[in-house]
């Protein structure tokens, strides 16, 4: 029996849980023309829901469909080697027509396309250090999306990432031809979403104003559960559905870590109880452990004690108050607020802003649960 509950990779329709609305209003979006900023914490599905998206009947038969993930980027060079790899790989099995306009118009990677000698098909070999004139790339990439025989949609994920880039101008460049694109629509997709607020929504900021935004939140908790425990029953497993509550609450419908959880105990082929479940927790985190260990082993002991106080609380607020300093025995506020500032930026803790307040929370769940009960 397969497992229903996927954890990485594309989803196959019947194991995709929800995400109708968004995916309608995402299909509404590009219809109607506008680019859209799609947000949310990491791991909540936002890659899953484009994959998802792209699939709809509306959008597969109508428009040429391309993903970049670029947050392993670090140039501008990198970015346009990710896009014309991508657009290359997605066009190949589409037939000659495309690929042909393809290799006529990036003419500045002309030395990295080749032909198969028996087939006779078009070959595409890019290194980076084979772009030599990203901007020219770019241009060329722009045009060929504009020229492509059917309208295109690119989604450029973990997008804030441009900001790190040492070229000065990306934003402003990207922009200019975005602006200027009829036939294809973007979607800028990230975690980040403090830096990526911050390039949509200052008036200062070439990509001002510029985008729908979308954030994308937690699946809803009846929805859910109704799949959990659907996909458990045609196992032939029943769940009790205040099981399936509980996994969803300890970790407040928070995807990845529902979904990983729930793959993991319906491996288990017993009938879940509740001491089957903290069994496969357990697992899940041993087999953290190291990794987990690892993380701790480069943090500095001021470091590592807000950490532990924020996992402690769950969601923390006013960490540098007083009474937050002296609840979880930390040194001072300035210490606090130096841990944190390392802890954002590594990504280690995350926030959201409620009615001006921040709150902040271990970013993954799971690692949160281990220290609680390791410190
Ligand atoms: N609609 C969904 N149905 C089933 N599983 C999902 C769904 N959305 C997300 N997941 C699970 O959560 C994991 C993380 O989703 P992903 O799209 O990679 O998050 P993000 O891109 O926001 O970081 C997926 O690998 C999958 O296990
Ligand atoms: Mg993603």
């Amino acid at each position: 029996m397969k497992n229903p509950f996927y954890i990485n990779g594309p989803i196959p329709e019947p194991y995709f849980c929800d995400r109708q609305q968004e995916t309608a209003r995402l299909v509404d979006y590009v219809q109607n023309q506008s680019d859209v900023l799609l947000t949310s914490p990491r791991r909540m599905g936002k890659t899953q829901l484009i994959r998802h998206f792209y699939a709809q009947p509306e959008i597969a038969g109508e428009y040429h469909t391309f993903y970049v993930d670029i947050y392993a980027s670090t140039s501008l060079s990198e970015f346009v080697m990710l896009l014309s790899k991508e657009i290359y790989s997605c066009l190949a099995p589409k037939g000659k027509q495309m690929i042909d306009l393809f290799v006529r118009v990036l003419k500045s990677l002309y030395g990295s396309f080749g032909y198969d000698p028996v087939t006779g098909i078009p070959t595409f070999d890019l290194k980076l250090g084979d772009i030599s004139r990203p901007e020219t790339t770019l241009e060329e990439i722009f045009r060929f999306l504009e020229d492509a025989d059917k309208p295109c949609i690119v989604t450029i994920d973990e997008f804030q990432q441009i900001g790190n880039y040492p070229e000065k101008n990306v934003e402003a460049l990207l922009r200019t031809y975005i602006q200027k694109m009829s036939n294809c629509r973007f979607i800028f997709a990230g975690s980040d979403r403090h830096s990526l607020e911050n390039m949509f929504n200052s008036p200062s900021k070439p990509f001002y104003n510029s985008v729908s935004h979308m954030y994308l939140d937690r699946i809803n908790r009846a929805v859910y559960i109704d799949f959990a425990a659907r996909m458990f029953n045609e196992g032939g497993i029943g769940i009790p559905e205040a099981l399936c509550g509980y996994v969803y609450d300890l970790f407040e419908g928070h995807t990845y870590y529902v979904h990983q959880t729930f793959h993991d105990l319906f491996a288990r082929h017993q009938e879940p109880t509740a001491e089957l479940l903290e069994d496969t927790i357990d697992h899940i985190l041993s087999d953290r452990e190291h990794y987990y260990m690892e993380q701790m082993s480069m943090l500095t002991l001021a470091q590592k004690e807000t950490l532990t106080a924020v996992a402690r609380e769950g969601d923390a607020s006013r960490i540098t108050s007083a009474a937050f300093i002296r609840k979880h025995s930390l040194q001072s506020a300035s210490m606090v607020q130096n841990s944190v500032r390392f802890l954002l930026e590594k990504q280690i803790l995350t926030y959201r802003q409620d009615k001006g307040v921040k709150i902040y929370s271990v970013a993954d769940r799971f690692l949160r649960l281990w220290l609680v009960k390791m410190y």
